[in-house]
């Protein structure tokens, strides 16, 4: 591993979206039990001058682990290492990044669940012991080196915490889930962010936004922006409960923030399996999606606001699922197979 897969948070070629992001506990709306978790820790730790306790975000993409992995770091006054499971293949690769820590640095290792089980094992020292044993050597040379590691903190973000090992779970002194924002949660990011970006926009328009972000500040930003775009296209200044809709519209976006592939799942749902319970594999392949993705990013939102259920056989429509899909009459133009 090299210093270049190193990105710390004043990095150079931080993607747009970090113009976006709260920098600190005050600037960030919502997540409110996450938040309070996070304030006692970090507020403890700064009192007792230590590092802070290693800590696991969990939750659906976009809503905000990155983001309140920085804040933390910012609100320790620390040094954050931005890092990725996969990318770390080796034990030696580990140690390279921990080798490099200061002490009361924070690793922020996004995709935690894709950490190499091999990996995986030496993590579990550096966070307990903070020390690891690496093997130098084959054969009869082969010999095992104790590194100390600088009393540093793990953030670790996953989407999926299911995935992670029982050991390396319980590791993290704190493990918190990430939910959907709620409506009004969003219309205040969404003012912020139109604030931000110099964006004209009034209440109505930043709720009617927010009510179709699938409770996804990401969701809700991208539309903005898009807003935007077709504000400035037709001539409008400000982003009205109207223009939003108009926009909305054009992207395929429904009144409930259903997309099309929410919209192209439950409709395979209910007409290419007659209502039956449905496998996974079966469904990615009826929709053309890739399974990770539907389990992911749109079944958790779809499960949420109650259009549909896993059971032990499948995934099955409920009751407001098939009532959704009987509203849109029009439906089978959006499936032209
Ligand atoms: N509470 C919030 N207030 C304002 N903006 C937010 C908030 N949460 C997230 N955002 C914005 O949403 C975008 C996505 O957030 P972030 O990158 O932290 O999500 P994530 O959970 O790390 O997603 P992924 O799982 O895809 O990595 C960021 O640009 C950030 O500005
Ligand atoms: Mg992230």
């Amino acid at each position: 591993m090299t210093e270049t897969s190193f990105a710390t948070l004043n990095s150079k070629n931080e993607a747009s979206e970090n113009r976006l992001r709260p920098l600190t506990f005050s600037d960030f709306t919502g997540q409110a039990k996450t938040l309070e978790r996070l304030q006692i820790m970090v507020g403890a730790a700064k009192e007792r001058h230590e590092a802070l306790n290693h800590i696991l975000l969990s939750g659906p993409p976009g809503l905000g682990k990155t983001t309140l992995a920085h804040i933390v770091g910012n609100e320790m006054g620390s040094h954050v290492h931005v890092t990725s499971g996969p990318v770390i293949e080796k034990a030696a690769d580990l140690a390279g990044l921990l080798t490099n820590l200061e002490e009361g640095d924070v690793l922020f290792i996004d995709e935690i669940h894709r950490l190499p089980k091999t990996v995986e094992e030496y993590l579990f020292s550096a966070m307990e012991d903070f020390c690891i044993d690496i093997m130098i050597d084959q054969g009869p040379n082969a010999r095992s080196v104790r590194i100390n590691v600088p009393r540093f903190t793990l953030l670790g973000a996953t989407t999926r915490s299911g995935l992670l090992s029982a050991p390396l779970r319980t590791r993290f002194t704190l493990q918190t889930r990430l939910d959907y924002y709620t409506k009004e949660e969003l219309a205040k990011i969404v003012l912020r962010s139109a604030h931000l970006l110099d964006i004209a926009m009034d209440e109505a328009g930043a709720l009617e936004i927010a009510s179709r972000s699938r409770g996804t500040p990401r969701i809700a930003n991208n539309l903005i922006l898009f807003a935007r775009d077709f504000a400035q296209q037709r001539g409008n200044a400000i982003i009205t409960q109207e223009m939003a809709r108009q926009a909305l519209q054009i992207l395929d976006i429904d009144e409930n923030g259903l997309n099309e592939l929410d919209k192209r799942i439950l409709f395979v749902l209910a007409n290419n399996f007659q209502g039956k319970p449905t496998g996974l594999h079966t469904l990615s392949i009826a929709v053309g999606e890739e399974p990770d993705t539907l389990s992911e990013v749109h079944e958790p939102f779809l499960i949420q606001e109650g259009y549909l259920q896993r059971t032990p056989q499948g995934r099955q429509l409920t009751p407001k699922g098939w009532q959704v899909l009987k509203m849109q009459s029009h439906l089978q133009n959006w499936f032209e197979y």
